[in-house]
């Protein structure tokens, strides 16, 4: 069968063993200097920061890796294809030329998630859905038949990333989010993002070097990232093997199992002795972070504590505080204001010097009512709640602030 070929790129190879590729790691706002340094230690080369995002080179091992064990990655995505297109009539001529048979079966599924920026594409759903044409246009003229659309379970998940004319198509290797780490098995309320409350825990300079304790902790996110950073234990242990990786046409066995088994070969490996506290007032969380934990197997490294934060004392020694307080969607404000201004007044009188407080809130208001000026600002987003996450270091008589905490 002759490709019909009128401009656009063709595809690069299938790497063969070894060789570097370029790949993108997608992460949250706020945490792409700690992926970057998270791939970094794992060996990938030419890091960039992006937005939400970081760039890196490295071979096929280390796309299995950062899928394995970043755990402030949501996907990592290899981009196979970049050209220029100033419409819809554009894109979908370019997205034609692409010989797509190469990566996808006839027979398989796939799906599109698109993000555009700039003023030629403005409707990121209508970009993919050209695209979608494009594709399927395409077998239908080669096979009489078309790959299908699957937008839970696709095969083929890619990445339709257009900024201005300039357009970049990507292979999602991930598949479902690697935040879905596979260990939850009750959830809370409002559970944190797994790699949300990884980042933070990385963000908070926490080595395994000292107590952590998390006075409102929920279902146990914090937790339980803790639990398994201290033990080693790789992000994507308990996802079991859900990777779209593991579909594609150059997928390797024996590459994907010796780097599961180097990386699961470290755990426990770091000395762990120090104390990992939760506490929650509700008891039926409370049951959910047991069941988690259980399921994790972590139930032996983490303490939980039924009640108010206010009574709870941190372990005793050096202890980093990380917590999540209620952002108020199902608390009457002066509530939250109440709980806000308790937990600097525990914060204050409660915990030692040996206290270090990270706390993170999408509620400005009920931030101030805290009344400790924060050393550490930095901004966040919990999917798409503006957050700050606020230090507060602690040292006998700490000093009441005068400034908004959200300055
Ligand atoms: C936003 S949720 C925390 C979610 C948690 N990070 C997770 O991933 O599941 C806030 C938690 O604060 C708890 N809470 C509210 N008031 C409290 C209090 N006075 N003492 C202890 N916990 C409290 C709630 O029960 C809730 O579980």
């Amino acid at each position: 069968m002759i490709i019909e070929r009128a401009g656009g790129k063709d595809l690069p190879k299938n790497p063969i063993k070894g060789e570097q590729f370029k790949m993108i790691a997608k992460t949250m706002m706020g945490l792409e200097e700690v992926l970057a340094e998270e791939l970094r230690e794992m060996g990938a080369e030419n890091i960039e920061l992006l937005t939400r995002a970081v760039s890196f080179t490295g071979d096929m091992r280390l796309l299995y890796r950062a899928n394995y064990s970043c755990r402030t990655a949501l996907a990592i995505l290899k981009p196979f294809a970049e050209f220029e297109a100033n419409s819809t009539d554009e894109l979908y001529d370019q997205v034609y030329r692409l010989p797509w048979e190469k990566i996808l079966d006839v027979d398989g599924t796939f799906m599109i998630d698109s993000s555009c920026s700039g003023e030629i594409f403005t409707h990121s759903y209508y970009a993919a859905l050209k695209t979608k044409d494009a594709i399927a246009d395409r077998f239908r003229k080669m096979f009489g038949r078309r790959p299908s659309i699957d937008t839970e379970n696709a095969e083929y998940k890619f990445n339709l990333h257009i900024a201005d004319n300039h357009v970049t198509l990507l292979l999602n290797s991930s598949g479902e989010s690697l935040h879905k780490r596979g260990y939850r098995q009750g959830v809370g309320v409002a559970p944190l993002n797994e790699v949300l409350a990884a980042g933070i825990i990385k963000l908070s300079g926490w080595k395994c070097d000292c107590h952590l304790m998390d006075p409102m902790c929920g279902s146990g996110t914090i937790l339980i990232e803790a639990a398994m950073l201290a033990n080693n234990i790789p992000a994507q242990y308990y996802r079991g093997d859900r990777f779209s990786f593991k579909r594609w046409k150059e997928f390797n066995l024996l590459d994907w199992k010796s780097v599961k088994e180097e990386e699961n070969r470290k755990i426990g490996s770091l000395d762990f002795e120090y104390e990992i506290w939760g506490n929650d007032i509700d008891m039926t969380v409370l049951q959910q972070a047991e069941k988690n934990l259980e399921y994790a197997k972590l139930h032996h490294d983490v303490m939980l504590y039924h009640g108010s934060f206010v009574d709870q004392k941190p372990p005793e020694g050096r202890c980093i505080i990380i917590t999540n307080p209620p952002y108020g969607e199902r608390i009457k404000v002066d509530d939250l204001n109440n709980l806000y201004e308790q937990l600097g007044s525990t914060f204050k009188h409660l915990y030692g010097s040996d206290c270090q407080v990270w706390l993170i809130t999408s509620d400005f208001e009920a931030m101030k009512h805290i009344g400790l000026k924060p050393s550490k600002k930095i901004a966040l987003l919990n999917g798409s709640l503006d957050c700050r996450l606020l230090q507060f270091q602690l040292y006998e008589g700490s000093p009441k602030h005068t400034s908004d905490a959200t300055d």
